[in-house]
Formats: C-alpha cells, structure tokens, sequence
C-alpha cells in the first residue's frame, strides 16, 4: 500500500555510515532498490567520530554505528552483531602457535585504525578492561589496507568480521585469542528530532524483515567471521 503513497517511490533515502559498514549496506540496499528502483540513494561512508559529526548536524535519515555516541537523542535499533577478531597471514609465526592469549597478541607489531575509528574505540576500551598496552607499529584510516598489510606480512590486527567476508581474506587466519572476540553490535541510528520520511521507514522495515536475516547467513557461511 506504501508503495501507491504518491512521491514515495521516487525520494531520497539518506545514509551514513561508519567505514567498516560498507561490507555489508550495499548488501542490503540491493535487494531493497530491486523493490523500488526509482529510488535515489546517498550513501555517505566516514569514520565514527566523522559520522557523528553528521548526525549532529541532522544530514541524514539514518546512521549506521556500532559505538552510537551516547550525548545526543536519537533512536536506534540494534540488527546485527559485530565481533572484533585478530587477524594475521598465515605463515606469521604467531599462526603457528597454540593458546594464544591478548599478552601474545600484544608483542607483535600491531596495524590499527586511525583516531575517531570506532574499530579503535572499542579496541581501546578493550584493553583498558585488561590492562595491556599494544605495540603499534602503524596507524591506517583504512580496513582495506590494513588487511592488506596483514596479507604484505607488516603485522597483525584486530578488525570486525565483517571485513573477512565476501571474498576478501586470501591468505588470512583468524588467531584464537582466548579473550577475543570484542563483542559489539551494528545499530541503525536515526534523530529523535527529524521526521522520518516513507522511504526511510520503509528501509527500516526492510531491514527488519530481510536484511537481518541475509546478513546473519553471510556470517554463519564464513568460517573467519563466524562467532557463536
Ligand atoms: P569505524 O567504525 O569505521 O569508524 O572504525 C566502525 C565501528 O564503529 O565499529
């Protein structure tokens, strides 16, 4: 019935998101664009403290977080989960040993996120909890590359599961780090004080009903990426 609402089928739907979701919105924007496909999307991809900067200035009609910033009124549903895993090349050393703990993981020369990444705001509070420090040897504003490099043999790094699927994990191995993973959980955002609009409360109904589920088989399919 939604779809004969006059100006719904044509809109903008508003997105911004945080980098390490960009494995999995397009996922989620094809089926839903095969159903309406006059619909005019604007997919925003920034960092978290970058995409919150968004959020405060009301931009968009949804946002996707998995740290949501906790000082402004917003709604939120919370639709997935985002394991953290430690990633290395397969032929590291550290590949090779057995019982791995967070103090192993803590020698190597470690590949992290840049400042205002929420990958590095949860690894950060992560290893506040257990009281350890990680030896940095390299600050990147890319999941890409730091996979990447993991695969170029320059480190290991913590990174959300999401980034091992669809394909791109050639020559990486999660490491089973006893404390690992960091358990968070992807949540569509959205202002208390913008309106939402139809096309924006029909995309939420589409996640809800399909996306979730599409999203949850992907992960159970992906033997790195798959946490209990
Ligand atoms: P990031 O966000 O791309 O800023 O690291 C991911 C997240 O918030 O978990």
């Amino acid at each position: 019935a939604i779809g004969n609402i006059k100006g719904f089928k044509s809109g903008t739907l508003r997105l911004a998101v945080v980098t390490t979701s960009e494995y999995f919105i397009p996922h989620l924007l094809g089926p839903f664009l095969e159903q309406y496909p006059d619909i005019d999307i604007q997919l925003n991809i920034g960092n978290r403290e970058q995409t919150i900067e968004r959020l405060k200035q009301g931009v968009d009609d949804f946002y996707v977080f998995s740290h949501p910033p906790t000082d402004i009124e917003t709604e939120a549903i919370e639709f997935l989960k985002n394991p953290l895993v430690a990633i290395a090349h397969e032929d590291h050393p550290i590949a090779k040993k057995k019982n791995l703990t967070l103090k192993d993981l803590c020698q190597e020369p470690f590949l992290m996120r840049e400042q205002g990444s929420g990958t590095r705001y949860a690894i950060e509070e992560f290893l506040k909890q257990h009281q350890v420090n990680l030896n940095i040897k390299m600050t990147i504003e890319s999941n890409e590359a730091i996979k990447h490099l993991v695969m170029s043999k320059l480190g290991i790094s913590i990174l959300s599961a999401h980034t091992l699927l669809y394909g791109g994990q050639r020559g990486l191995v999660r490491l089973p780090i006893k404390e690992l993973p960091i358990n968070s959980n992807w949540f569509f955002v959205w202002s208390k004080a913008k309106r939402q609009t139809l096309i924006a409360s029909e995309f939420l109904n589409h996640i809800e009903s399909n996306g979730r589920q599409l999203l949850q088989q992907e992960m159970v399919k992906s033997e790195l990426a798959y946490t209990k």
